[in-house]
């Protein structure tokens, strides 16, 4: 059964209910099909979107990329430095000038504010590629990931460890309620999420099913799981001077191999990337050179194990986004 959001903008997932989330997916599944089985989907032919970025990427650029040139539209990308927005023209003048010429907009930035007043202003739907608070197309492939793996979603036992009150720790508590899983956020109490969006999350969980629970201790939160979840320590925007308090506050729940055994035998390990789990990278080598860390929110050993379904995370962000792409445009 199709439900129709044509039109909609995807800004949170606090926006969608079970049942259009339920449709995205389902969606995203027959997309994956199509791609896996070459059958063409150019279904947006003669429509183009444009991919505004404010802070960097990979994954999130490249999905809407692919998803976009596979539906058979045009796609520009705009970095921070080639556009004027922000510093020589407002939110709503950009806005309302990208509307005119595309039927569709991705925001990647800094506040939440920012990609809804992008939405109040264009006139057409517009994507939330990550702000500080939110991550919601990250959602939907994490969603995927662990009905691929599990076969279902409800009931599941969902551990976050680590920064809970960061756009990943909010969103996928949102994102865990909604489906009706249980959701632990595993973090010193000075990283919990905002009590007002723990109270929100939980009264969804009650219509649901599903539950929310903080707690500090490791053993507890990762005691029974399904999934055990993390993300990096210190996320883009953030100064670099809070590495020191970050390391101190959350070296205790880095995810190791001791504290996957906690879990179920048939846990999986998820991780949105990218990830510091060795010293082959800039930040890495250099946090491995001021603190002698060289491992942060994930031991090697973890990451590349066969519990470990990172990879098929990434690979489903761009089945997702064709998704939503396509339900808000069709
Ligand atoms: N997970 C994620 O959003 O990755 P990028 O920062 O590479 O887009
Ligand atoms: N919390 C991270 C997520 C990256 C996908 C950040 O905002 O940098």
């Amino acid at each position: 059964m199709g439900l129709n959001i044509r039109g909609r903008s995807f800004l949170t997932l606090l926006d969608y209910t079970p049942q259009e989330i339920r449709y995205l997916l389902d969606l995203a599944k027959q997309f994956k099909a199509m791609k896996r089985s070459g059958v063409p989907h150019r279904y947006l032919q003669g429509k183009n979107i444009v991919l505004l970025f404010e802070k960097t990427s990979t994954r999130t650029r490249c999905s809407f990329e692919v998803a976009g040139m596979d539906l058979g539209m045009g796609v520009t990308y705009l970095d921070p430095g080639s556009s004027q927005m922000g510093k020589k023209e407002s939110i709503p003048d950009t806005a309302r000038v990208l509307g005119r010429m595309y039927d569709g907009i991705e925001y990647r930035g800094f506040s939440q504010q920012l990609v809804e007043e992008l939405a109040k202003y264009s006139g057409v739907p517009v994507w939330n590629g990550l702000t500080d608070q939110f991550h919601p197309t990250q959602m939907l492939a994490d969603l995927l990931t662990m009905e691929e793996k599990f076969g279902r979603l409800k009931g599941l036992n969902f551990t976050y460890m680590g920064d809970a009150r960061n756009n990943m720790g909010n969103s996928l508590m949102i994102a865990c309620a909604k489906m009706g899983l249980h959701f632990t956020a595993c973090a010193p109490k000075e990283l919990f999420p905002a009590a007002e969006l723990v109270e929100k999350a939980r009264a969804i969980a009650a219509e649901t099913g599903g539950s929310v629970r903080l707690t500090e201790d490791t053993t507890e939160g990762a005691a029974d799981a399904d999934v055990i979840y993390t993300d990096i320590w210190v996320s883009m925007g953030e100064p670099d001077e809070v590495w020191d308090s970050r390391i101190r506050l959350l070296r205790p729940y880095q995810v190791n191999a001791a504290l996957m055994a906690l879990a179920k035998p048939t846990a999986v390990f998820m991780h949105c990337l990218p990830s510091y789990h060795d010293t082959r990278t800039t930040v890495g080598a250099q946090i491995a050179e001021r603190f002698g860390l060289t491992e942060m929110e994930v031991t090697d050993e973890v990451f590349e194990s066969k519990q470990s379904v990172v990879f098929d995370e990434a690979e489903n962000r761009m089945h997702t986004i064709k998704a939503v792409i396509y339900a808000t445009l069709c």
